[in-house]
């Protein structure tokens, strides 16, 4: 008993060791071989054969604090977050559609997303995820129904009581309270953060702080606009500037606001938004655009938001990069919207580090 306990310590120790020497870049054949927040990937044709690359966000609130407005972090985003590779069809009829991520709700916000884009149909008398077109979901394009979504959200919630999930909803629900009814089954009522408590003229938002001790903890955007008066759903352009979607949003240099939004510069709208996918999801070609492309984007919409860093930067396959990632463009924004720098590493009392906001 005792040995065994002393061989098996001292197994966990040097793999404990083993880890903690991988670094971001260097070779291995499994995500064993990399260190915590990394995974082992192949980001062909940019790089041969396989590298450890990050898998995890940096947590602001943990690395430095969380008494800051909410408009003062920034927020890695998953775009479709529930069109899931290998998600079992739900239907019994096989599916025909697009994916966009490869892991899990839980998984995703375990990993350090904050913020879930999520597409909300009437379909069998219910409300469902599904990745559709003309506004109607079918059996072959479903991928699940809200309610197991929103209760993965709902568990971590509960399992997390220092952090904030944002839900923003591509909304095709037009059953009265249909959404309403799906958000209180789920048990997300409970954190909802009301819609009178959001800047309406660019102010900043209340402090990350207040929102915790408040239990407030989760901000839902509907892109309906009568949602806001009749089940106190906040509509997203009301809060929120946001670029171009698609292809659109992805040529280098430019940052234009999509259609519903108001152009990026109006400050009158506290949180910014950025999307850098493309129009058809592809997931070889994802590791390649999450690099020096993915950051100079998050550099283009500074300006285009009239000197304002994205508090949400959305992505396909988020996991997928050459290095870094998105997850080295959020240290970035985070760095920037905290203390000026390009990391929030360097934002830490005692880095030397010297930046201006
Ligand atoms: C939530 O569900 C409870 C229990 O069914 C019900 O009493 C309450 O009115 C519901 N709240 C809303 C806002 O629908
Ligand atoms: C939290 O961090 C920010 C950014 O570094 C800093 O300006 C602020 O003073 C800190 N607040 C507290 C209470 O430590």
């Amino acid at each position: 008993m005792g040995r065994a306990f002393t061989a098996a310590t001292l197994l966990l120790l040097l793999g404990a060791l083993g880890a903690a020497t991988a670094n971001v870049g260097d070779s291995c054949s499994t995500s064993a071989d990399c260190g915590a927040g990394q995974w082992c990937f192949d980001c062909e044709p940019k790089l041969s054969g396989s590298h450890c690359v990050r898998s995890a966000a940096t947590n602001p609130f943990q690395l430095i604090n969380n008494s800051l407005p909410f408009n003062k972090y920034a927020y890695l985003t998953t775009h479709n977050s529930y069109a899931i590779v290998g998600e079992p069809s739900h239907t019994g009829i096989p599916r025909i559609t697009f994916d966009n991520q490869e892991d899990t709700v839980t998984d995703q916000l375990n990993n350090g997303v904050r913020a879930l884009m999520l597409d909300t149909y009437d379909f069998k008398g219910d409300v469902w995820l599904c990745h559709s077109s003309g506004g109607k979901c079918n059996d072959f394009t479903a991928f699940e129904p809200a309610l197991d979504t929103f209760q993965e959200i709902e568990a971590f919630l509960s399992a997390n009581p220092s952090e904030i999930v944002t839900i923003i909803l591509e909304d095709y629900v037009h059953a009265p309270n249909g959404l309403t009814n799906v958000f209180n089954t789920s048990g997300l009522l409970k954190y909802w953060f009301p819609v009178s408590k959001m800047p309406q003229n660019g102010q900043d938002w209340p402090l990350v702080s207040d929102m915790v001790a408040s239990n407030q903890r989760l901000l839902v955007f509907t892109s309906i606009s009568s949602k806001q008066s009749t089940e106190g759903i906040a509509y997203q352009w009301n809060f929120m500037v946001e670029n171009n979607y698609g292809d659109d949003g992805m040529d280098a240099g430019k940052c234009s606001n999509r259609a519903e939004s108001a152009p990026l510069s109006d400050k009158t709208k506290s949180l910014v938004l950025m999307n850098y996918f493309p129009s058809v999801p592809i997931k070889f070609t994802a590791c390649l655009q999450h690099s020096q492309s993915l950051t100079d984007m998050v550099n283009t919409c500074y300006g285009a938001a009239g000197n304002r860093w994205a508090n949400f930067i959305a992505v396909d396959y988020y996991k997928r990069s050459d290095g870094g990632g998105v997850f080295q463009s959020t240290d970035l924004l985070n760095g920037r919207l905290l203390c000026g720098c390009q990391d929030i590493r360097a934002c830490l009392p005692g880095s030397g580090v010297v930046c201006s906001a």
